[in-house]
């Protein structure tokens, strides 16, 4: 039984060249941080002006980290600016940007014909060696892999948001995924400074699963008339040790992803019906378009 990490075995692949599918708010993140770490990263978007929000993404992020690491140093700031962009190319090339990958890691809209699209472009234009990995929020590794020839070098790679920031990644293994891509996931977490946890290919891996449930309580409590968000998020960051409360998390989150999430999850059948049963102030709040903190109003305004 492959349940634990091996921890002396040297793996096969070198992992040199990553490739990051999609940069917006996750796949930016991911990029600085293999940048930082010295990984030669290309990100990859639709079009330039995409690719230039990734770009302001990660510049006002290491910014934030620079200032925190450097405090009276500017040149060290500026520094860790230039060196980690140093080591990002950008493409809108989706077959030419894998042709030297070792690695790839999908962070593009959440929709599995997209994905599966991707994922069977780059099949046939990537090496053999090149490993595929999703960082899908809800969506079956197992489903997404199924577009390409490689099952046994595709994982998920669960990152979370904000990516400098959290530590955790979950490295998500299908039936058929070798021991060799998982060990090889594993020590790429280590070395991006993050700490990974092994998980199977099921509905919210580990931190959604029980995330996500515990918001919609959240809100069911709320809507029940027990107390008011803004009591209910006091008393979980003061009395639960919480970063954040759970309206101020879910509209971190973004309320439309939530839902996204839940939905999808109901469809899947694989989770108890009481624990995805539609929320009624979830749904009036994303049907009104008030997503959270992206679209400036959500539980709280901003
Ligand atoms: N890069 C980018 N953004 C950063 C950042 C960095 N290095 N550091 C902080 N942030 C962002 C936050 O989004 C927020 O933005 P604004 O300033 O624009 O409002 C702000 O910075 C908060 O940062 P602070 O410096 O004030 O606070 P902090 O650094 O002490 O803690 C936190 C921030 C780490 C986000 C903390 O509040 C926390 O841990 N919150 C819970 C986050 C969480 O649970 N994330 C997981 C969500 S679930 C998920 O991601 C999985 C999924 O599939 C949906
Ligand atoms: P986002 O909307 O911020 O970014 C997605 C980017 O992908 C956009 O820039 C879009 O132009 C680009 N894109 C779409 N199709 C593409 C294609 N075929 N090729 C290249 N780029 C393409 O989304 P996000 O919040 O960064 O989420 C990305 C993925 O990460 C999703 O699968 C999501 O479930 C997952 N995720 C999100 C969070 C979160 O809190 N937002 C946390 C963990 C995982």
């Amino acid at each position: 039984h492959h349940n634990c990490f091996s921890t002396s075995a040297p793996t096969q692949n070198a992992i040199n060249n990553i490739t990051v599918f999609g940069s917006g708010l996750m796949g930016a993140g991911i990029t600085q941080v293999a940048a930082q770490n010295g990984y030669k990263v290309t990100m990859v978007d639709l079009d330039e002006q995409y690719l230039q929000k990734g770009h302001d993404i990660i510049n006002a992020s290491l910014k934030r980290v620079g200032k925190k690491l450097y405090i009276d140093d500017e040149a060290k700031q500026k520094e860790l600016i230039d060196s980690t962009f140093a080591n990002i190319t950008t493409s809108t090339d989706s077959s030419k940007s894998v042709e030297a990958a070792d690695l790839v890691v999908e962070a593009i809209v959440e929709n599995l014909e997209t994905k599966q699209k991707l994922f069977s472009t780059l099949d046939k234009a990537a090496p053999g060696h090149t490993i595929f990995t999703s960082n899908t929020s809800s969506l079956p590794i197992s489903d997404i892999a199924q577009a390409t020839t490689r099952p046994e070098k595709f994982a998920g790679l669960h990152f979370f948001n904000p990516v400098p920031q959290m530590k955790l990644v979950e490295v998500v293994r299908t039936d058929k995924t070798s021991q060799e891509t998982f060990d090889t996931l594993v020590e790429i977490t280590k070395k991006l400074k993050k700490e990974p946890v092994a998980c199977k290919d099921t509905p919210g891996f580990i931190v959604n699963r029980l995330l996500v449930p515990y918001l919609l309580e959240a809100m069911r409590l709320v809507e029940r008339g027990e107390a008011n968000p803004q009591d209910v998020d006091t008393a979980m960051k003061l009395g639960a040790g919480m970063p954040m409360g759970p309206f101020e998390l879910g509209d971190f989150v973004g309320l439309d992803t939530l839902k996204f999430i839940v939905d999808g999850w109901r469809k899947g059948g694989k989770i108890d019906a009481n624990l995805v049963e539609p929320v009624k102030i979830l749904d009036e709040l994303v049907a009104a378009g008030h997503l959270g903190k992206k679209s400036g109003k959500g539980f709280k305004s901003y």
